[in-house]
């Protein structure tokens, strides 16, 4: 971790609101909770893993999809967006989105980042797992840490159709891209192939959450896919959209050395689907080191099923904060939540804007903060939450140049 520091330069490259974030980030790297042994997310993943060992079987029973889950979160741009042909304007590119270390490189957004480099190296059906970093506000299910589950299974013409069904994989001639298809591929071959995939991804949800779970599909757009869904399920009453997916873009495949074959991808989070099955109320108790905690989950199959239960619940403390916004300068929310979370670490609840309104005569914006304060393994007395509110404060007046209103 050190000597990625130095390697990436990666505090010059940092801007001066989220550097110490950055570096709670960093010594959180090694952690690998898909790693370990007996954590809600590793008993995930043991899930998803063994439902695809299962499914896809060789001539001799052999499982024919291969995992990768310790590969390098520092990945470069090129492998985050172009070579997924993200445009060059999508808005996942923004610096407030993702956290570069330089012009060259950053922290994986998505597992969907090594899904090229993976078919270039001859792969045909493989799983990704791995840690992937966001910018991103506070709340209860949002974490800058959290994991991804991408999949890519890539199948031949001879592999897709029988030779006597007399049915193509490719147009002979590139035909017209539509909703329903790209160019390069037949309205038969991506028909069977969405078919595949919808029931596989089906059968999986019904693997994680019971064989009962409702589930609808909608459709979707990813730069890399085309045609792209998102799966759904009804969880306590609401919709929850579980994993994207879809036909992988010819274009990505081919660069990659696989134009002779048609492939479908899929990418999922791992926290998303773990607070639902174990009913997890709080995305930062996947960090804790409690025991309490992590005794819960010390099954050996990853199967048993296992309800979260609270171990103790603290009070919360609430406090706003108001100020006014520099009128020429680029305030953004995120970096004002970064403050929050580097100042305030664990002790942060949530972070939402309540309030905002523009002075008439001095034009000046006013925005309004409600901080949740609330540790999950101890009461925080009124005196240390001050403090810590106060300190945000000005940290917000010294590095976002705002003015506090009191
Ligand atoms: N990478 C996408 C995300 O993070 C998910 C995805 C993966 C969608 C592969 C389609 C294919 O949301």
């Amino acid at each position: 971790c050190c000597m990625k520091d130095e390697q990436y330069n990666i505090t010059s490259a940092i801007p001066e609101t989220c550097q110490e974030l950055k570096e709670c980030i960093i010594k959180r790297m090694p952690r690998k909770l898909h790693q370990q042994k007996n954590h809600p997310i590793n008993l995930i993943k043991e899930r998803i893993v063994s439902y695809f060992y299962k499914k896809f079987v060789g001539r001799t029973g052999n499982p024919v999809f291969s995992v990768y889950d310790n590969l390098d979160p520092i990945v470069t741009t090129h492998q985050n967006f172009d070579a997924l042909l993200v445009p060059r304007n999508h808005v996942s590119r923004q610096k407030s989105d993702s956290y570069y270390l330089n012009s060259k490189y950053m922290l994986r957004a998505h597992t969907t980042a090594h899904q090229s480099d993976l078919i270039s190296s001859g792969l045909d059906n493989f799983l990704i797992i791995g840690d992937v970093y966001r910018r991103d506000t506070v709340d209860s299910t949002h974490y800058p840490i959290f994991h991804q589950c991408d999949a890519v299974r890539l199948q031949t013409q001879h592999e897709l159709f029988p030779e006597e069904w007399d049915l193509k994989v490719f147009e002979k001639r590139p035909d017209k891209r539509t909703d329903d298809k790209q160019a390069e591929h037949t309205v038969d071959a991506v028909r069977i192939l969405s078919y595949q995939l919808k029931t596989t991804l089906q059968d999986l949800a019904k693997t994680l959450f019971g064989p009962d779970v409702e589930y609808r599909w909608v459709e979707a757009y990813f730069p890399f896919t085309h045609p792209s869904w998102e799966l759904e399920i009804k969880h306590k009453g609401e919709w929850l959209e579980l994993l994207g997916c879809g036909i992988m873009e010819h274009a990505i495949v081919a660069k990659a050395g696989a134009g002779d074959r048609i492939g479908w991808a899929f990418g999922l989070g791992l926290e998303r689907v773990a607070m639902r099955v174990y009913d997890i109320p709080d995305i930062r108790l996947f960090w804790s080191t409690d025991r309490a905690f992590l005794q819960q989950f010390a099954v050996d199959d990853p199967f048993t099923a296992v309800k979260y239960k609270p171990v103790s619940v603290y009070p919360i403390c609430v406090n706003d904060i108001s100020f006014w916004i520099p009128p020429h300068g680029d305030f953004s929310q995120n970096d004002f939540f970064d403050i929050v979370r580097t100042v305030g670490g664990d002790m942060i609840e949530e972070v939402s804007l309540v309030d905002q309104f523009v002075h008439p005569k001095k034009r000046l914006t006013s925005h309004c903060y409600r901080i949740t304060y609330r540790h999950m393994e101890r009461t925080l007395t009124k005196t240390e939450v001050n403090a810590v509110h106060n300190e945000i404060g000005r940290r917000a007046t010294e590095v976002l140049g705002v003015s506090v209103r009191m």
